[in-house]
Parts: C-alpha cells; sequence; structure tokens
C-alpha cells in the first residue's frame, strides 16, 4: 500500500524529480559567479538573475533583484501560509571563492563532473548545493500541497568578499525582511553521518600591508645590501606577529577575548576532534598552533592570524636578480565573541608603527571586517531542525562552534533582532575554498530530506 501522507508526497516529490533537479544545479554551478574578482561581474549578474528566475518558476512571490553598489540582492517571498503561521527568512550567498590554483584541478572549476559519490564543482558545497537543498525541500512540500509556513528569501552574490553591501540592505529594508528566524545553511556537518548545529561562528578582519622601499625596482648586484629590502622587512614583520608558542602578538590582541569555559572546554572534547582527525584533514603529519589549546578549541573559540597571500619581487621562471621595490601581504585574523574588527585595526597599526623598519614606508588596509556570533542552542526553531536532522539520519546531531565566518549572522541578529538556525550539509572533505571542491551527494540528498521534515514540521505539527 503507498502511503500518501502530505509529507511522504514531498519526500516522493523529490526523489521522482531527482533528474531534474541534478540538472538544474549543475546549470547554476556552470555559472563561474565569483566575486572576488572583476572580470567575473557579468556571470554574478547571471547568477543572480538564474536564482531570481527559479524562484519565480517555483511560484515565490514579489521576487526582486536589488542592484547595491557591488552585486545584486535577491529577495522574494511567500505569505501564503497566514500570519498565525511563521515566516522564516532564508538566507544564502550565490557567489563562489576563485578557483585558483587552476592546474590543480583534476576537471574544469565550471564544469561538473560526478567523481564516485560526489560531483566535484566550484561552489558546489560552498554553497549553491545548500541554497537549492532549501529550495528543492520548499518546491516538493508546495507539490505536496503542504506548505504551510511563510517565507522570506535573501540572497547575496559578495558573502565570499566579506558582505560589503547587505549591512546597508538589511538595515534599509526592515520591514520587508520582518521574519521569525532565519535559516542559515552556509554552515557544515562534522561528517556523512554526524549531522550538526553550528552555534557559533567566528568574526574577521582581514587586511593587506603594503611595504614600499625604493621608487623602482633595482638591480641585487649594484644595489643589494644598502638598501631595506621590503620583501624581507614584510617576511619579518609577519614573523614577529606569533612567538614561538603560536601566540599572536599584536599589542593587546587577547585583551577582549573571553576564555574558554571548563564546560565547553569539555564538551569540545567530547567531539572527539582529535589531533589525527585535523591531521587528516590537512594532510599534514603535525599541527602547529596556540600552546595549551586543542585544535577543535583554537579553531572554535580562540582567535587565530594567518597570511593569506604574498607578493613581491620575481615569482616567474628562471632566477632574476632584484630588489622589488615594493612588497604586500593578504593577512587575515579569525576573531571570538567581544573582540571587534576596529581593536584589531588599532592593534596592527600599533604594531607596524612600533615593528616597521624605518627605511621602508608601510600602509595598512583593512578589507572585509565582522564580528563573532554565537547562537541560542536551546531556540525553538533550532530544536525543530535537530528533529528534523534526527528523523533523518536516525541520530542526535552534534552541536559546534565552527572557525569560518558568515558576516550576515551577527547583524540578522542586530539589526534584524532574529536568531539564525545555523546547519548545512558541507562536510569538512569537501574542499570548499580550495581545487576540486565538491559534495558529497548522499549527504545532499539526505540534507533536502532534512529540510523537507524541518518545513513540514513546523509548517503542520503543533510541536516539533
Ligand atoms: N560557508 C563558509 C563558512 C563556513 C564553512 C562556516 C563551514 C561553517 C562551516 C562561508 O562561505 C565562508 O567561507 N565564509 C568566509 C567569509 C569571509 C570571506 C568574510 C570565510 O569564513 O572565510
Ligand atoms: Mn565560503
Amino acid at each position: 500500500m503507498t502511503n500518501t501522507s502530505p509529507l511522504n508526497k514531498a519526500i516522493d516529490h523529490f526523489q521522482s524529480n531527482y533528474d531534474l533537479y541534478f540538472k538544474k544545479f549543475e546549470e547554476f554551478l556552470r555559472i563561474p559567479s565569483i566575486s572576488a574578482d572583476s572580470t567575473y561581474s557579468g556571470d554574478i549578474q547571471k547568477a543572480a538573475t538564474w536564482l531570481a528566475d527559479y524562484l519565480k518558476q517555483m511560484g515565490m512571490q514579489s521576487v526582486q533583484v536589488f542592484q547595491t553598489a557591488k552585486y545584486p540582492i535577491i529577495y522574494g517571498e511567500y505569505l501564503k501560509a497566514g500570519a498565525n503561521k511563521p515566516t522564516i527568512l532564508m538566507y544564502g550567498h550565490y557567489d563562489v571563492q576563485p578557483p585558483d590554483p587552476m592546474d590543480e584541478w583534476k576537471s574544469g572549476p565550471f564544469e561538473p563532473v560526478i567523481e564516485g559519490k560526489n560531483l566535484v564543482a566550484r561552489g558546489s558545497s560552498d554553497m549553491k548545493g545548500q541554497i537549492l537543498a532549501g529550495l528543492y525541500a520548499i518546491e516538493s512540500i508546495l507539490d505536496a500541497g503542504a506548505l504551510n509556513v511563510n517565507l522570506k528569501f535573501i540572497y547575496e552574490g559578495e558573502e565570499e568578499i566579506g558582505s560589503p553591501s547587505i549591512v546597508e540592505f538589511i538595515k534599509e529594508h526592515k520591514d520587508l525582511l520582518k521574519s521569525d528566524f532565519c535559516l542559515n545553511l552556509d554552515a557544515g556537518m562534522l561528517g556523512a553521518d554526524k549531522p550538526t548545529i553550528v552555534y557559533g561562528l567566528r568574526g574577521l578582519a582581514y587586511f593587506e600591508i603594503y611595504i614600499q622601499g625604493p621608487d623602482h625596482d633595482l638591480h641585487s648586484g649594484l644595489f643589494g645590501g644598502i638598501v631595506y629590502n621590503p620583501a624581507q622587512a614584510l617576511a619579518e614583520l609577519i614573523a614577529g606577529m606569533k612567538d614561538e608558542s603560536g601566540k599572536i602578538l599584536l599589542p593587546g590582541f587577547y585583551d577582549a577575548v573571553i576564555p574558554i569555559s571548563e564546560d565547553e572546554r569539555r564538551e569540545l572534547a567530547r567531539l572527539n576532534l582529535d589531533e589525527k582527525y585535523y591531521m587528516k584533514q590537512t594532510g599534514t603529519s603535525q599541527l602547529y598552533g596556540e600552546a595549551g589549546y586543542t585544535p577543535v578549541e583554537q579553531i572554535g573559540a580562540r582567535p587565530t592570524l594567518d597570511v593569506n597571500g604574498l607578493r613581491a619581487g620575481y615569482t616567474g621562471e628562471g632566477p632574476k636578480t632584484v630588489i622589488p621595490s615594493t612588497a604586500m601581504a593578504k593577512i587575515s585574523t579569525r576573531l571570538v565573541p567581544n573582540q571587534t574588527p576596529e581593536m584589531v585595526n588599532q592593534q596592527l597599526i600599533q604594531y607596524m608603527q612600533e615593528h616597521a623598519p624605518a627605511q621602508v614606508k608601510w600602509e595598512v588596509k583593512q578589507l572585509s571586517s565582522d564580528p563573532a556570533s554565537v547562537a541560542d542552542r536551546d531556540y525553538f526553531a533550532t530544536q525543530c531542525f535537530v528533529n528534523a536532522l534526527k528523523e533523518v539520519w536516525g541520530v542526535d546531531p552534534v552541536y559546534k562552534r565552527e572557525g569560518g565566518s558568515i558576516p550576515i549572522v551577527s547583524h540578522m541578529k542586530d539589526i534584524l533582532g532574529i536568531e539564525s538556525v545555523l546547519s548545512g550539509y558541507c562536510l569538512p572533505g569537501d574542499l570548499i575554498h580550495s581545487p576540486n571542491e565538491h559534495i558529497h551527494l548522499p549527504t545532499w540528498k539526505n540534507g533536502i530530506l532534512a529540510n523537507i521534515h524541518f518545513f513540514y514540521n513546523l509548517g503542520n505539527k503543533d510541536a516539533c
């Protein structure tokens, strides 16, 4: 006997339309919507239009593409469930990270291919696949006639460059965006059998440091040794930012940091993410880091500082004897609650004032900056999501504070006054931001089923 409950109808709809949904997913992945590189601004527009069209085709109302100073923000809504039903704000970003280094991709980053159980393409896991996991679930419930929640959608094209336009946008459109809570699937899970609620994210303060020495590149034989080489100055400055125990030496860097409580330490330890796990994830034979903290503590609850890029002198084939006139480094710091990007900006400037050699000029530019966030784990919609994950995976989800950043989360709270349910179906091994990014299709499918349960329970059950 076939079971024709609306929930099963929705699941059937997804399963019987899987091929079509998969094709649409590939179509979305073929658009190289790279936000960091302005050469691709046309493709960003294309991805925005693609997504807006998809919302329209699903029957969502008032779909609009808002232009911003940079890339469009898409809005849409479905308000047919009525005022006594919750309104969920669906957040996502349709931009992706640059694919480089290109020669490490086994196939084209924007030519999706299946490899084993994975679909390989830039943006597959972070986060076009997560956007569609939300939309496909909604479509399936709609088809089963059981969509009894209100929805609003906000999709941005600038998350991977720090979301510079979205704060202004949500300030200006508070009424339009008024919702009960946000569902944000841009976080991830700890393993294919470990559905996860992310209850904290780190903030980010990102800088470029420019060093200027001689006013032009110099012959390193004719002038080497008598001028302060900017590449050397930069290397020394970077080296001085940490001591041998991994402690960050920007003046006052830890002053605002809230220590990890013993309870949280115990809880993080229970996740069983030991050194071996991180060695495997990173492909290293030895880890490094702040003395006195385990890797999972460092990633979730301690601030860190890293070099993300360096440019100086000649790096092409063969030798070129030259003293570069300039050097540049991209430095990111990941922040924990109570630290602000402005504080770190001041600390870095003070560090440079105290340590940069007098022979060079320097400049610090602040790029993206967003504060950390910690969410309420007991929030009703989070618990509702916990139940949906349980229904599909058959196990209790784990709770984790993640090291990554999603700028909008803290602003959803400050500006719109709403909590975010943070989860998603990205696995630690999905190689997000790296060559050969992929999404694990069985996990993606389970994720869509979990989303179906979540929307269904929220709209059709008294308690979920
Ligand atoms: N989806 C990631 C963040 C993430 C991944 C959170 C996995 C939790 C688990 C997001 O797209 C991202 O990469 N954010 C950037 C933000 C930055 C550019 C402002 C990051 O963390 O580097
Ligand atoms: Mn990302």
